[in-house]
């Protein structure tokens, strides 16, 4: 059995979809804080609960034989993580923590863990390899940074067998259009943009627009939700069969668009004009992160199918079929 948290959540529900699809037997872990009972079928055994209450994860261990854990579970917000460092190493490390614990009284020994291209920081080269130094600079990235030392200690001292994958920017939504990305609130840069189009929002907001760029806006690697999670399928079964272990790898195109780019794109396909608003810089938003894709392509042997359109296209598909997101279950998510 595969144990997933944050397996309500816009990725994690994705995932739960691809391991059933490959038979996996497969358990979520979610207190619902961010994620909806509505994206995940019925049938698969779910719990509600919380990382940060040690009792309620190890309950799960003691319930269900289980073989290996996906963690998706974490707070993920950059500009949040700066005004709120609390929430986010509360949240990411002691959740983190509580969930190896739990792994080791269960002698449960395959994790995968939910990293961020944020361990980068301001990266001194273009494309960002694995080996670039990890000097994340927002709450959040150092969260992931700490989770990774901690995966890796927990590793060498009590034999946990680990693989690492740093994101890039995740967008777009499965092709049948059930399961999608609904957070509220939403930061991120494309359901903003689709939402605004949408005429949900009044306008879009660009922090910043001096950066070192072409167009002076970010530059960032975006990734189909569905390219991502075939990564971890991949990621698991090398794992799961003892081919990799200890590794970190990023999934991203290895493409990067500036903020520009993603809105005139959005523009085109939806056949709508967006509004722009201008703000000052986020504090802990690095100029241009994009992914050297190699190691993974060469070791897990996984490359990214989809490209921007593609992502543009299932997440627009995503909304106007759920204009106002996932509807509200019983316990209000
Ligand atoms: N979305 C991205 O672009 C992106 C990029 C890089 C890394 N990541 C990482 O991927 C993971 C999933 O991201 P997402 O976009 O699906 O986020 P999400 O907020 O949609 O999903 C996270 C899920 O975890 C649950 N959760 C949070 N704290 C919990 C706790 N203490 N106990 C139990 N459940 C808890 C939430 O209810 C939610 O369902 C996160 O670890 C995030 O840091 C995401």
């Amino acid at each position: 059995m595969i144990l997933v948290t944050g397996g309500a959540g816009y990725i994690g529900s994705h995932m739960v979809k691809l391991l059933l699809e490959h038979n996996y037997e497969v358990i979520i872990f979610d207190n619902l804080s961010m994620g909806h009972r509505a994206s995940v079928p019925e049938h698969v055994p779910f719990i509600k609960g919380d990382l940060n209450n040690h009792d309620q994860i190890t309950q799960v261990f003691k319930k269900y034989a289980i073989k290996a854990v996906m963690h998706f579970a974490a707070n993920c917000y950059v500009g949040e993580s700066v005004n709120h460092p609390q929430k986010y190493y509360h949240n990411n490390i002691i959740g983190l923590i509580h969930l190896l614990d739990a792994m080791r009284e269960a002698n449960v020994k395959n994790l995968i863990f939910s990293s961020s291209c944020a361990v980068y920081g301001r990266p001194p080269k273009r494309l960002i390899d694995e080996k670039t130094v990890r000097e994340p600079i927002s709450p959040y990235g150092r969260t992931k940074f700490f989770s990774e030392k901690i995966i890796e200690d927990y590793s060498m001292a009590y034999g946990l067998n680990y693989i690492l994958l740093r994101y890039f920017n995740v967008a777009g939504a499965d092709g049948d259009g059930k399961i999608g990305e609904d957070h509220k609130p939403e930061t991120h840069l494309i359901p903003n943009i689709l939402r605004h189009l949408q005429g949900k929002q009044k306008e879009i907001t660009i922090f910043g627009n001096d950066y070192p760029t072409t167009d002076g806006t970010c530059i960032r690697d975006y990734i189909h939700v569905t390219d991502l999670v075939e990564g971890h399928l991949y990621a698991l079964s090398n794992l799961l069969h003892k081919k990799l272990n200890r590794e970190a790898y990023n999934l991203g195109t290895g493409r990067g668009y500036s903020i520009l780019e993603v809105v005139q794109k959005c523009e085109l396909i939806t056949r709508k004009k967006a509004l722009i608003q201008y703000k000052e810089r986020r504090p802990g938003d690095p100029p241009h992160l994009v992914a050297n894709t190699r190691k993974a392509l060469k070791e897990l042997k996984w490359k990214a199918r989809f490209e921007m359109d593609d992502m543009i296209h299932s997440a627009w598909h995503w909304f106007l079929k759920h204009p106002d997101g996932y509807p509200i279950d019983k316990d209000g998510r």
